[in-house]
């Protein structure tokens, strides 16, 4: 019934899994400290394992980011006046919903066009997006936001020709959860050209961003009573050993959050318990860990409000608004293309 208000674009390459995660392992693990990029942990088991990450006490960013988007929805639906609501890295789009409300609430959102490298979130997210917005179009991409950003107009062949695209009117891209920190500086500086020379000048970037504070809340937060954080970050040996042939022992590592002051950070990693090998049938390689030698699997980097303001204007973007939580833990902020 929903079908024509529902696409699902695989944008991915054919080869994605070989070409992509292999150059990423050979590379990484050949890297010195070892690193792999986190990508790679959202498969089906990882995107589940990430949004039950999102509902523990310790992971205070998601329900920081709500209670900001709760409060300035509205507003964001005013400013931005947006036909069509982006969202990179959408995951279970579950905050999104009130974005959606606000736009829908205003009358000026027609699409909604998530992007995600799991194929198996959008398709759950999306189908039930389209169900409980009746008015909504839903076009679903899957591809990787370091290659292929997606924010153009999608072609419609099913729409008879002439008709106006009703996609034509301000967009609004939203970078939600934080995980623009995910990337490094010079990632994120060349993250913030493409975008901002992809977007026109009446559209916007809606970006979450996770602040410094407390060490102590920011390791808990990276490191869960629970376990589910462990997992999650074990979860990347369970997808080489699966999509590379390899023999990762995840039960042979340890988790590991750390705060890395100099770069304002969170580092996550994964430390071999004793000495091991690791054989990555695919590749043809050996890898041998030291006992307590560490491969890095997440950089989680906190901001300050100078520093993104001014990596922002650097980029392409002038700040608009700045809003945070009443607790001042999370930021949430509407930029503008230059
Ligand atoms: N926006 C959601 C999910 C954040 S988790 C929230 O705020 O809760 C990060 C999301 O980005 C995951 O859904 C993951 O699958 C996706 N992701 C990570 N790296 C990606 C990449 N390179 N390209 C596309 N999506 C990616
Ligand atoms: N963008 C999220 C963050 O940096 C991703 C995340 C949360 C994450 N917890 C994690 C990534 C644990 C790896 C491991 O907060």
């Amino acid at each position: 019934m929903n079908e024509s208000r529902f696409t699902l674009d695989n944008r991915l390459p054919d080869d994605y899994f070989t070409s992509s995660l292999h150059r990423d392992v050979l590379h990484g693990l050949s890297a010195s400290p070892r690193a792999l990029p986190p990508k790679w942990f959202y498969d089906k088991r990882g995107s589940d394992l990430f949004e039950q990450i999102t509902r523990l006490p310790e992971y205070y960013p998601t329900r920081a980011e709500q209670e900001i988007l709760t409060s300035r929805a509205p507003e964001i639906a005013a400013l931005s006046r947006a036909a069509t609501l982006i969202e990179l890295g959408s995951g279970s789009s579950r905050k999104t919903r009130l974005l959606l409300d606000a736009l829908t609430g205003g009358g000026t959102l027609r699409r909604y066009a998530p992007l995600d490298v799991s194929a198996a979130a959008l398709e759950e997210a999306g189908q039930a997006i389209c169900r409980d917005y009746p008015g909504l179009r839903v076009t679903a991409t899957v591809a990787d936001f370091e290659s292929e950003l997606a924010v153009s107009e999608p072609s419609a062949p099913s729409q008879p020709s002439g008709e106006p695209s009703e996609e034509r009117g301000p967009r609004l891209l939203a970078f939600l959860g934080s995980t623009i920190g995910n990337f490094d500086p010079g990632q994120r500086a060349a993250f913030y050209r493409t975008l901002s020379g992809a977007l026109s000048g009446d559209d916007m970037l809606l970006l979450g961003a996770d602040l410094v504070k407390d060490p102590k809340v920011l390791v808990r937060a990276y490191d869960d009573a629970a376990g589910v954080t462990a997992e999650f970050n074990k979860n990347v040996l369970h997808v080489l050993n699966r999509e590379l042939g390899a023999d990762f022992d995840p039960d042979g590592f340890d988790h590991v959050a750390v705060w890395n002051t100099e770069d304002e950070r969170i580092e996550m990693r994964l430390r071999a318990r004793a000495a091991q090998t690791a054989k990555i049938s695919d590749l043809g390689l050996t890898v041998d860990f030291a006992a307590g030698e560490d491969l890095r699997t997440e950089i989680s980097c906190k901001f300050r409000r100078d520093s993104l303001t001014a990596e922002l204007r650097d980029n392409g973007f002038t700040l608009q608004q700045w809003w945070t939580d009443p607790a001042a833990r999370f930021a949430l902020l509407l930029a503008t293309p230059n």
